[in-house]
């Protein structure tokens, strides 16, 4: 696979590459204004394995300072490709969470269930705030309680892949997000 090329994988490119560092470069000037009061240590990024790897990497050497990061792996239980918001975890953070500033960091927010669940987790252990950033939000994210509070780009209602984004653990590495072929799944 090229990943700087997706032709012959993609139907549809929805977002480029350009396009997502120039959102990223945006939305970490809004970070870096917004927790200009905190002090040294207090924001923590929390990533979400392994889809967010990509916006993480890119969207904190945006910011203009030092920043600490986190991980965490769940797995959502659901039928098929839907999520229910039953979530296990399967790596905790390393990292004690009071009186800091998280800031969640997502790929994408399709039901919102999964990202409701680690709100309300990630509230419970003591922090001063909990934010969400996501790169990609669908349709249906968007008429949920849960406060996305930067949100890179909202999208159709259609499986992407790309940029930390898989299908079957294939395609985080495009580095751009598209559709995809079916042909290209099915071979
Ligand atoms: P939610 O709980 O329905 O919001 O599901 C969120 C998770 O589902 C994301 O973190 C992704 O792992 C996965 N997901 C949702 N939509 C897509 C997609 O279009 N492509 C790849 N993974 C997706």
């Amino acid at each position: 696979m090229d990943a700087t090329d997706a032709a012959g994988l993609l139907t549809d490119v929805l977002v480029t590459e350009e396009q997502i560092h120039a959102r990223l470069a945006e939305m970490a000037a809004e970070i870096a204004s917004d927790y200009a009061d905190a002090g040294p240590g207090e924001l923590l990024l929390v990533g979400v394995l392994k889809g967010a790897v990509m916006v993480m990497a890119d969207l904190s050497r945006a910011l203009p300072f030092s920043v600490q990061m986190d991980w965490m792996a769940i797995s959502s239980y659901g039928s098929g490709t839907r999520s229910s918001g039953v979530v296990r975890i399967l790596k905790d953070l390393e990292v004690d969470l009071s009186g800091r500033h998280v800031l969640i960091v997502e790929d994408i927010v399709d039901t919102g269930l999964t990202l409701s669940w680690l709100v309300s987790n990630l509230e419970s252990r003591g922090p001063a705030s909990v934010r969400v950033l996501t790169l990609l939000r669908k349709p249906e994210a968007a008429t949920l309680d849960v406060d996305v509070r930067y949100v890179g780009f909202d999208i159709p209602d259609a499986f992407v892949v790309g940029y930390g984004l898989d299908f079957a653990q294939e395609y985080r590495n495009l580095r751009c997000v598209g559709t995809l072929d079916p042909a290209a799944v099915t071979g």
